[in-house]
């Protein structure tokens, strides 16, 4: 076990229904602490961006619109396996998929609209941290 950081976002569909609250009380109970946060309106071309590696897949030009279209609340989580624990805690990239429990099996409402992003690997979190984040912003 190594303490991690990664990097989480809390999409438009959660701040659109007012339940950053609810999705951040699964992540600290799951045992992730909020070192830092901001709630911003991403541009189109900060999210085309963060979304580079996507950009050829026919959904791309959705998902831009889509994290575009309402505030999001970009998160660094910190604890033991942070990268694997967030994934663990924010369930299947698809809903339907999702294990109970899990912040997309509560909240999601499709596959795109599903709430929450988190870093896949520990180097993309520090990627990730970086393209939102300065260093003072970072709190532990
Ligand atoms: P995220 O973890 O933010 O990383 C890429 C995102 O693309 C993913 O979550 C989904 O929101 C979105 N995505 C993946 N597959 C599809 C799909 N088939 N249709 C629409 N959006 C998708």
């Amino acid at each position: 076990m190594a303490l991690q950081r990664t990097f989480s976002i809390i999409k438009p569909d959660a701040t659109k229904r007012n339940i950053t609250g609810a999705i951040i009380k699964k992540l600290e109970d799951g045992g992730l602490r909020v070192v830092a946060s901001k709630r911003i309106r991403m541009t189109r071309e900060k999210a085309e961006g963060f979304y580079a590696v996507h950009k050829d897949r026919p959904f791309f030009g959705e998902l831009v619109d889509f994290m575009i279209s309402e505030p999001v609340v970009v998160q660094v989580l910190e604890g033991e396996d942070a990268v694997a624990r967030n994934r663990e805690i924010m369930g299947a990239t698809n809903p339907d998929e999702a294990a109970d429990g899990t912040i997309r099996k509560e909240f999601a409402l499709s596959i795109g609209e599903n709430s929450v992003h988190g870093s896949d690997s520990l180097e993309n979190a520090k990627i990730e941290i970086e393209y939102f984040f300065n260093d003072k912003e970072i709190v532990g």
